[in-house]
């Protein structure tokens, strides 16, 4: 059955995404999952994307979805008073120890979009400010913060009065705010498809001072850094302020179901929609919070303990050190990012005209470096999946899941050591 999928996805689905996974290599015949990594042909692959936290298919979540599925309860409540949507908030809510009010969504571009909507309407101001090298997702709203390129162009007009300004740029946004019209700041802690790079205290010390100063909202997009990723709770938790809006995806359902959450405070839902009967279902989405993720969510909560955010911390820094120290004897090499285990490796883009995007006969691509994709190929075949940062394609992001023994993590880190040696010695 699984084979006659793959076909059915390149004919009817997506054939380019199809065809580029095959080129580089990637696991493309995943036949099951074994103690959390992916099975195919080759072996097991460990799958370095960051949306598996807990590996996949971990046996507490699919347990209590398996159990849900067999009681009698609802799925889907018509009067949207969800009461596994209320349980999944407040422990959300007491767990961030900041906010007290959540919407629940199905993708992480749904509630960017939610967090947009909700700055606009409780401020009754139009400017939303993202920063360059930003990826808030696919839906008109969040599209409209990134930047030029391949994520936005194509699908012009964009939403007004939204967009980026430059990355770090304190002078930047203090000219916006001096500007006026500012309804919201929203800000990735570490950009990842922007390359593993972290906002700037300085540049956090002036978005917190200059949203409170005039009334506006700080958003932190967490789907990345959110739920102990980099080795805290949140990430956010350290800014000099707490965001007034947080906004969790991707692992939030355990990595088995599709929910995302918007996290504000209810003075500011009030605001928003707090008018009447009719405006406080003014934003909403169907199956946003159905009881079916919030028991996986929940679920995945229960797994993500003190004790497994520490050792995020903790692993991570020792990860980042061997890399570091491991890679740097290579010219192709530049330096290592990140937080927790969410790790970034700069790499050097090779000038041999052999290495060239033109050379393989995708000139399209003529301006990309090829080192990113390059490595990523060869480590398929050593059984981990990593990928080039979407903005930024020098740089590999590598997400281990949570539960990841440390030996493993040496593993790939001998395995990158060799294979940047192999394309050192190509150039
Ligand atoms: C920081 C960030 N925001 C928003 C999104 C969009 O989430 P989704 O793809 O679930 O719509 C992503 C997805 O990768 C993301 O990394």
């Amino acid at each position: 059955m699984l084979r006659e999928g793959y076909e059915s996805y390149r004919r009817y689905v997506n054939p380019l995404i199809t065809l580029r996974a095959e080129l580089l290599g990637e696991p493309t015949r995943i036949t099951g999952v074994q103690d959390g990594r992916l099975v195919e042909a080759r072996g097991h692959v460990e799958d370095f994307h960051g949306t598996q936290t807990f590996g996949h298919r971990h046996p507490a979540i699919t347990a209590a979805v398996t159990e849900f599925l067999a009681s009698d309860s609802p799925n889907w409540f018509p009067c949207r008073v969800n009461p596994y949507a209320g349980l999944l908030a407040k422990r959300l809510c007491e767990r961030s120890g900041a906010y007290d009010n959540v919407f629940f969504a199905n993708s992480g571009s749904g509630a960017v979009e939610a967090a947009m909507k909700l700055a606009r309407a409780a401020t009754k101001k139009p400017r939303i400010i993202s920063l360059d090298g930003a990826y808030h997702g696919t839906t008109m709203g969040s599209c409209a913060l990134m930047k030029p390129g391949m994520f936005k162009d194509p699908f012009g007009p964009h939403v007004p009065e939204a967009g980026p300004i430059p990355f770090d740029d304190v002078d930047a946004l203090a000219a916006a705010f001096r500007e006026g019209g500012v309804a919201a700041v929203v800000l990735e802690p570490i950009q990842l498809e922007g390359g593993v790079r972290a906002v700037s205290p300085a540049f956090l010390a002036a978005a917190c001072e200059l949203t409170e100063k005039h009334g506006a909202l700080l958003v932190a997009d967490e789907i990345q850094t959110g739920l102990g990723r980099t080795g805290r709770f949140l990430a956010s938790e350290t800014w000099p302020r707490r965001p007034d809006a947080l906004i969790l995806g991707k692992h939030l359902g355990g990595g088995l179901v599709p929910i995302s959450g918007m996290l504000t405070r209810s003075e500011l839902f009030d605001r928003a929609y707090g008018e009447h009967y009719a405006s406080a279902e003014a934003h909403n989405t169907t199956f946003g919070g159905s009881a079916l993720c919030c028991v996986a969510a929940l679920a995945a909560l229960d797994l993500l303990t003190d004790d497994v955010i520490a050792r995020v911390g903790r692993i991570g820094e020792v990860f980042r050190a061997k890399l570091a120290s491991t890679l740097a004897r290579h010219e192709l090499f530049a330096r290592v990012k990140g937080a927790g285990l969410l790790v970034g490796i700069e790499l050097v883009p090779s000038d041999h005209p052999w290495l060239s995007f033109e050379h393989f006969g995708i000139d399209a691509l003529h301006d990309q470096p090829t080192i990113g994709v390059l490595t990523c190929h060869r480590l398929y075949k050593r059984g981990f999946y990593c990928f080039a940062c979407g903005h930024d394609w020098r740089i590999l992001r590598v997400l281990p899941r949570f539960t990841i023994e440390e030996s493993t993590l040496d593993s790939f880190v001998t395995a990158i050591d060799e294979e940047l040696e192999y394309l050192c010695n190509l150039t």
